[in-house]
């Protein structure tokens, strides 16, 4: 098969974006293209303004919910250490190994899957001037050809830079025309005018509240910025996709909550999103996890996620903040004596944007003044849940009310 591939950042993915593949598909060069949304990419790394989770699902949603066909979504990127350049995922991806499970698991018949392929990497003529200062394009070229677009209104020479990386390089590279405008993501979501994001991402974002004031991290340090695009990378490992981005929006809602109430933004940050990062391991690693960190104090399975994820964060994550992991163990029950990042991380989860378990207008509405409040109204509202399941309270939460005066 003929493959055409298409990396980006997609922050967020736009119209541009969808003409792009549907115009490479319809050049006649390729059969199907691959969409590679960025990890680690060499020009903005950690410029994004999502970790790369965000991006990776609103850019599946967006393909899946348009019906694109002969279109697929790639996640090689997140098996790869360090920047993703070109030349290494293209190395990766154009691999036997790769390239065939990846066509069957996305429905492409085996026999079909394991013929020879020849790929091709799409850019727009624009960056075609810049190909051979890339990092090592002559490695680039051993995989793919180039299929470059040419964009309305494009100024570049695009014969010539053609010529040139045929003659220096001696790749193979073909043009083809693009039909649809251009824009920009960066335009997009500094105007905030999304009227180019097609319907499903529109969608996706709404229901994560992204490209708001709370996720543009204001007041966070760089440092705590890069753990917590780290962490959505490190979890991805090992949740799917609904309980990781639940758990990235307890991050970012979060710190939000930590501006308000004057708490630690940065450590509020990474807890939040690492809070759930146990909670998909197998029920026996949980367990042990779980001991390591508070002994038995929790044994309900529901709750043993919690001081796991702690341990697990520790171990596996280097975090060594104790107010962090302690925020991260009691994030499901409470406890007396909560520090204030505790409270906010166990609120945050219970309310963070893509959740609606029930009416949480009253509670969100509480938690932007008066934080004791709004815990005090979702330790009730969990409360008579338990009381209608006749399920038992944790005796850590029944301090927490207690500390609340709610007795
Ligand atoms: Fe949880
Ligand atoms: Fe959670």
């Amino acid at each position: 098969m003929r493959i055409g591939i298409y990396g980006g950042s997609f922050d967020p993915v736009h119209d541009g974006h969808i003409a792009m593949i549907d115009s490479a598909l319809k050049s006649g060069f390729i059969d199907l293209v691959i969409v590679v949304p960025s990890v680690r990419n060499n020009f903005k790394l950690y410029a994004n303004k999502l970790p790369p989770p965000y991006r990776y699902y609103m850019v599946k949603e967006t393909i899946e919910g348009l019906g694109i066909r002969d279109c697929y979504v790639s996640d090689i990127e997140y098996g790869i250490e360090g920047v993703s350049y070109t030349a290494v995922v293209l190395g990766k991806l154009t691999s036997d190994e790769y390239i065939r499970d990846f066509l069957t698991a996305n429905g492409i018949k085996r026999k079909k899957a394991e013929e020879s392929h020849e790929f091709f990497w799409i850019m727009g003529s624009d960056t075609l001037g810049t190909f051979e200062s890339w990092y090592n394009p002559g490695e680039i070229l051993n995989h793919a050809s180039l299929l470059a677009a040419v964009r309305p209104g494009d100024n570049t020479d695009v014969d010539k830079a053609a010529d040139s990386i045929r003659k220096n390089l001696g790749g193979r590279v073909e043009i083809f025309r693009l039909n649809g405008f251009d824009c920009s993501s960066s335009g997009i979501t500094t105007s905030g005018d999304f009227s180019m994001v097609p319907e499903p991402a529109r969608k996706f974002i709404a229901k994560h509240a992204l490209y708001t004031g709370n996720t543009e991290l204001e007041g966070v340090s760089e440092e705590a910025r890069i753990k917590f695009f780290e962490s959505s990378v490190w979890m991805y490992g090992y949740l799917g996709e609904k309980r990781l981005l639940h758990t990235l929006n307890v991050g970012y809602l979060s710190a939000h909550m930590a501006e308000l109430f004057g708490s630690d933004k940065d450590k509020a940050l990474i807890a939040g999103a690492l809070h759930d990062c146990a909670k998909e391991l197998p029920m026996e690693q949980q367990q042990e996890l779980a001991k390591k960190y508070c002994g038995d104090l929790f044994t309900e399975k529901k709750l043993l996620h919690s001081p796991a994820g702690a341990t697990f964060a520790k171990e596996e994550f280097g975090i060594e903040d104790k107010e962090i992991l302690d925020a991260i163990c009691y994030h499901t029950t409470g406890r007396g004596d909560m520090t204030l990042l505790e409270k906010i991380v166990y609120l945050a989860d219970k309310i963070e944007p893509s959740r609606d378990y029930m009416d949480l207008a009253p509670i969100r509405a509480a938690a932007e003044k008066d934080l004791d409040k709004a815990v005090r109204l979702t330790a009730q509202a969990i409360n008579n849940k338990f009381v209608s399941q006749g399920r038992d309270i944790h005796r850590a939460t029944l301090s927490m009310m207690r500390d609340l005066g709610m007795e």
